[in-house]
């Protein structure tokens, strides 16, 4: 039997990943995305490279009636819901947008679901709901503790309210997808992470100062209690994370209830390490300052991925040079990114 998965956010960095995933392991795919973070350009890319496209909506998972329709004239057995606001600092300046955006988006898309029978969900958390963990590697069943930002906010409260809604009706079968660091990009170098203006995030800067696009990058913090007192992060490469996604939906499609998997490596690496490994990869150097610390960052957080590996036979595979060559071959070869 082909199934078929609703994509939300599908356009967008790992949605793209996971949609041409999706379709390259037999599933038909239908994407909606309103393409406020991302262009209809990364599909085509998909399309492209494994020589199947799936159906694109353009439009928003707050649309009550847009997904009434859909679910009605597409049988749909399962839910990838990636669509969302991710900008940390953005959020502090509008926090209505990721509450309307990211929960109300969230319980639209649900009461969709459950109004057409569709009770499969793979939800995109982040490892952001853990708070400022006392132990490392960071286990799913360490307490969750107090996002600093109303985005961690936003997140934790779609889990709460996901685990609120299988206690209600136990046809429901969830994943909380906790990632850890996405960094990287497809080995083919067409579909990759595409920021709108200044990056926030530590990859998507180091690439854009290695191409002369930007001047230097600032690290955040000299001074924290860790190997070289930089922060230190688990990155994964976004292929594990889209293979990940398969295998979640493998298997929540066999089961019912909440189940909770951090999508990690289990291993950190230092922001000078991070810039060293760019350099190697890429042959570019990268200018750097040591500045203050950002407010709102940990010292160190990476993944106990036993969970994952135990329960869902998935471990991420790529090491720390094959998520720099392919952030670098995607930067190369489309230095304006899909040029939105
Ligand atoms: P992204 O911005 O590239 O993708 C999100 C997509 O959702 C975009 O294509 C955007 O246009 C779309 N979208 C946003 N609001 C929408 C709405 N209301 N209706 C329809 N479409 C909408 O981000 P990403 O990095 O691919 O992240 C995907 C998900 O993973 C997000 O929920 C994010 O919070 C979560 N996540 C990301 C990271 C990360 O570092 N990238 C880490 C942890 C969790
Ligand atoms: N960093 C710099 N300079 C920069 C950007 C980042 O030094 O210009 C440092 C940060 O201080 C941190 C590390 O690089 O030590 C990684 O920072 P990112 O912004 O790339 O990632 P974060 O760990 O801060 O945040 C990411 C996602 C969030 C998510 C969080 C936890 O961006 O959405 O992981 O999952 F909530």
């Amino acid at each position: 039997m082909t199934y078929k998965i609703l994509v939300t956010g599908g356009a967008g960095y790992i949605g793209s990943h996971t949609t041409l995933a999706l379709l390259e392991a037999g599933y038909e795919v239908v994407v909606l995305d309103n393409l406020c973070n991302s262009s209809p350009e990364s599909l085509l890319r998909v399309a492209r490279i494994c020589g199947k496209a799936p159906l694109f909506i353009q439009g928003d998972i707050r649309d009550h009636a847009l997904l009434d329709e859909l679910f009605i004239s597409q049988r749909i057995s399962a839910v990838l819901h990636f669509a969302g606001l991710k900008s940390v600092g953005e959020s502090v300046r509008k926090p209505l947008d990721y509450y309307d955006n990211n929960v109300a988006g969230s319980v639209t898309l649900c009461q969709a679901m459950a109004h057409a029978g569709v009770f499969n969900l793979v939800f995109s958390s982040s490892a952001t709901v853990y708070g400022e963990p006392t132990q490392m590697p960071i286990r799913e069943d360490f307490p969750t503790g107090v996002p600093t930002n109303p985005y961690g906010r936003s997140k934790l409260m779609v889990e709460d309210l996901l685990q609120d809604l299988a206690k209600s009706d136990p046809r429901w079968s969830i994943a909380l997808l906790r990632y850890f660091n996405p960094v990287g990009a497809h080995q083919s170098g067409l579909i990759g992470e595409d920021p709108n203006g200044l990056p926030n995030n530590l990859l998507p800067y180091v690439s854009q100062v290695a191409i002369g696009k930007l001047k230097q990058l600032s690290v955040f913090g000299a001074d924290y209690p860790t190997l070289d007192g930089t922060g230190v992060r688990d990155y994964i490469h976004v292929q594990d994370l889209a293979d990940g996604h398969l295998s979640a939906l493998r298997t929540i499609l066999q089961k019912t209830g909440v189940n909770i998997w951090n999508l990690g490596t289990g291993i950190g690496y230092s922001v000078l390490e991070m810039i060293r490994a760019f350099e190697q990869a890429s042959g570019r150097a990268v200018p750097y300052k040591l500045v203050e610390r950002r407010p709102g960052d940990i010292a160190e957080c990476w993944a106990d991925p036993t969970k994952a590996a135990n329960e869902l036979d998935w471990k991420a595979k790529r090491g720390l040079p094959e998520m720099m060559a392919d952030t670098w071959r995607w930067q190369a070869a489309n230095p304006q990114g899909y040029g939105r």
